[in-house]
């Protein structure tokens, strides 16, 4: 497969390689995503992670392996395996499902290879049209609250919720974006904080706690965040954590916009109670581990809770911005997420 290189992921040597996003931003190591075994376990840590992005490492590392002379039946079992790798996010499936078409193919080797390529192409230019129809939404000297990350880590391409900002900011309407931390795993803060600063967006880190009072004193202007699945009637799961701030938005009056590309959509998924939501270890709410070392503060074998995501309620959502442009809610609830 021809070279190729994205934010978070690379193809060189006709081997994919991933940019641990558990290490960033205090180091920025390349490791090897060679095998099933090992991009699965890159997955579960959180090392790719971004529900695009996991979708495309996903399909490239399959077409990768066909190239490298698995056969068919190989690759109909690897595919198995990635697709379970983690339940929230839909790209995954999504992706897998085009993948899977190209293996059926009679030449599938060469079929699976133009799919990956195709998807993290098409996923630049998701990703562009995000940021064109979110950016419009954005008013000029905004203050914008964010959760989790979106950018460029998380896609191909300039990010989904974070891609938007990025945009606004260019065009001179953003003054300042508030990062919430996003705890437990801290993607806000480590990740956000640093796609942000790579590209000179004013920015204040805060705790997830924070949000509330700053609302309270007309500090924020609109929330954006990204979608890890988007149900067909318009309830939408993404990083735990943002649900409170969508109840926090409607109690203030202030805009809550996802964005997110159409390969989020599932529209055979009814409402956010059929979501999956992924529940994860307890060292990770006990305390925190990162390149800066493992901490734990909890008591030993405290009880925890860990739901990696939350649904946040179609009624709670000002817009669905996605790659084909802004839906409203009069169309959500008029059915346009419903299955064709
Ligand atoms: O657990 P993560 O870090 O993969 O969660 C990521 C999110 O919740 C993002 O908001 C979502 O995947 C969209 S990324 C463009």
């Amino acid at each position: 497969m021809q070279t190729l290189q994205t934010t978070s992921l690379q193809v060189r040597d006709n081997q994919l390689w991933i940019l641990d996003q558990q290490a960033l931003p205090q180091q920025k190591n390349w490791l090897p995503a060679h095998s099933v075994a090992q991009l699965v376990d890159h997955i579960h840590a959180l090392r790719v992670r971004g529900a695009p992005l996991i979708g495309l490492s996903a399909s490239l590392l399959l077409a990768l392996l066909a190239e490298q002379g698995q056969t068919r039946d190989q690759l109909a079992q690897a595919l198995d395996v990635l697709r379970a790798a983690r339940p929230t996010a839909v790209n995954l499936m999504n992706n897998l499902d085009r993948m899977k078409l190209a293996l059926a193919q009679g030449s599938y080797v060469a079929a699976l290879s133009q799919e990956a390529l195709r998807l993290v192409e098409e996923d630049k230019q998701l990703c562009d049209s995000i940021a064109t129809a979110g950016s419009a939404l954005v008013k000029p000297g905004s203050q914008l609250l964010t959760h989790c990350n979106t950018g460029g880590l998380a896609t191909a391409g300039v990010g989904t919720a974070l891609g938007v900002i990025a945009r606004a900011h260019q065009q001179g309407k953003v003054v300042n974006v508030w990062v919430g931390e996003t705890r437990p795993l801290l993607q806000g803060g480590r990740l956000t904080a640093w796609e942000l600063g790579e590209l000179s967006v004013p920015y204040q880190l805060i705790t997830d706690s924070m949000a509330a009072s700053l609302m309270a004193r007309q500090q924020v202007d609109a929330i954006w965040v990204g979608a890890d699945r988007i149900a067909a009637n318009g309830d939408v799961a993404n990083k735990i954590g943002t649900y409170s701030l969508a109840v926090l938005a409607h109690y203030h009056g202030i805009p809550f916009y996802v964005a997110a590309p159409h390969t989020t959509l599932d529209r055979l998924c009814p409402d956010g109670a059929a979501i999956p939501i992924e529940q994860r270890a307890a060292s990770e709410v006990a305390g925190v581990a990162g390149s800066f070392g493992h901490v734990q503060w909890a008591p030993e074998n405290a009880a925890v809770t860990n739901p990696a995501f939350d649904v946040t309620p179609a009624a709670l959502i000002s817009g669905w911005v996605l790659d084909t442009g802004v839906v409203t809610p009069d169309e959500v609830a008029a059915g346009i997420f419903q299955p064709t």
